[in-house]
């Protein structure tokens, strides 16, 4: 059925359904929609709250983007693709996440971007094993633009990649993982350092946070933080988004809104944007930019700029 549906997807690369970049916009950047290998448009800015902070983009991210991008550090920031109905995972249904998706490129340009920005990436094991043979690295999202995104990298003086760390509370990770293989750090409970001790490849790491069933997302976070990880870019799934936007560690959050709706058919285990947590009340957003390519829209929003808000939810 999956299979089915995904080839009824539009085709990658397709022009925008109306309207688009502005003439002088298209002019601008004519010679990086020639050289781009999908041929992807530069992202329509809608609009851009003044003041955002800007890293050294080389010219093919800045032109694609729609701008200059960068991040005020240390930051926590997540990235998700969503169907309009909010649904962000599909459990049971091969190539979901390309179902929601709906075909944006500049979907997955973004979370190439984010990830060429990032000092590490963070997902749970549920996100690991979603993707079988997946590495969270920018090249993988977005692979016509890999070198411009390594030399972002160098200019900001980073490593070739982002770290990867996975969060596990059980331990019961694919250990053939190819991210695995490549290096990871997983952070865990006691007894999941227990079970994956000596199991791991040998590039990746286990670190143990304490004795519970799960792990404390704020000692995850301060773990990544020791290690001079500024940047934590998350792109776990709604479960570990969820505890953290609860705990109050999530600064950011990139959002990609898909003209599709998919429904929750009763007894259906469809995840929505946030999980297992209850932010009611705890989670104020203020946009900070507005993109289209087509008939998506790509959402950047900064979470509780305003606490005092929180305090008196008739604000
Ligand atoms: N649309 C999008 O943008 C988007 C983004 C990311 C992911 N996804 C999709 O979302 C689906 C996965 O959703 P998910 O919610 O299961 O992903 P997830 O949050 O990345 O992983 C959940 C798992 O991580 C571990 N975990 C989470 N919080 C923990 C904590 N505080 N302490 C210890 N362990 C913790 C648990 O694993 P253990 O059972 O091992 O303890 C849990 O079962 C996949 O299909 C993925 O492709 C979609």
């Amino acid at each position: 059925m999956a299979d089915n549906l995904v080839d009824l997807l539009p085709a990658q690369g397709r022009r925008p359904a109306r309207g688009g970049a502005s003439c002088a916009q298209a002019r601008r950047t004519e010679g990086v929609v020639a050289d781009s290998a999908n041929g992807m448009e530069p992202l329509d800015v809608l609009y851009e709250a003044d003041g955002l902070p800007a890293y050294d983009l080389p010219d093919e991210l800045r032109t694609l983007y729609g701008g200059p991008l960068g991040f005020t550090e240390p930051r926590v920031v997540a990235n998700f693709v969503s169907t309009l109905d909010g649904i962000v995972a599909i459990p049971g249904v091969a190539h979901s996440n390309r179902l929601i998706r709906a075909g944006s490129d500049a979907d997955r340009f973004v979370m190439g971007l984010l990830r060429a920005c990032a000092d590490v990436v963070l997902i749970g094991s549920g996100t690991l094993h979603g993707s079988p043979r997946t590495l969270w690295i920018p090249e993988r999202a977005f692979p016509s633009a890999s070198p411009a995104f390594s030399e972002l990298r160098r200019r900001r003086g980073q490593p070739p990649d982002p770290e990867l760390a996975v969060v596990t509370g059980s331990g019961a990770l694919d250990r053939d993982h190819p991210a695995l293989e490549a290096g990871a750090l997983v952070l865990t409970t006691d007894a999941g350092a227990e079970r994956l001790r000596g199991r791991l490849p040998a590039a990746s790491e286990l670190v143990a946070l304490g004795s519970g069933t799960s792990v404390d997302p704020r000692d995850a976070v301060a773990a990544l933080r020791e290690r001079g990880h500024r940047l934590v870019l998350s792109e776990a799934g709604p479960t570990l988004f969820g505890t953290m936007l609860a705990a109050g560690l999530v600064d950011e959050l990139f959002l990609t809104s898909s003209p599709v709706i998919v429904g929750r058919p009763q007894g259906d285990t469809r995840l929505g944007l946030a999980e297992d947590a209850d932010a009611l009340g705890s989670a104020r957003l203020e946009l900070r930019s507005l993109r289209r390519e087509g008939d998506h829209v790509l959402l950047r929003y900064e979470v509780n700029p305003r606490a005092e808000e929180l305090r008196d939810p008739s604000l």
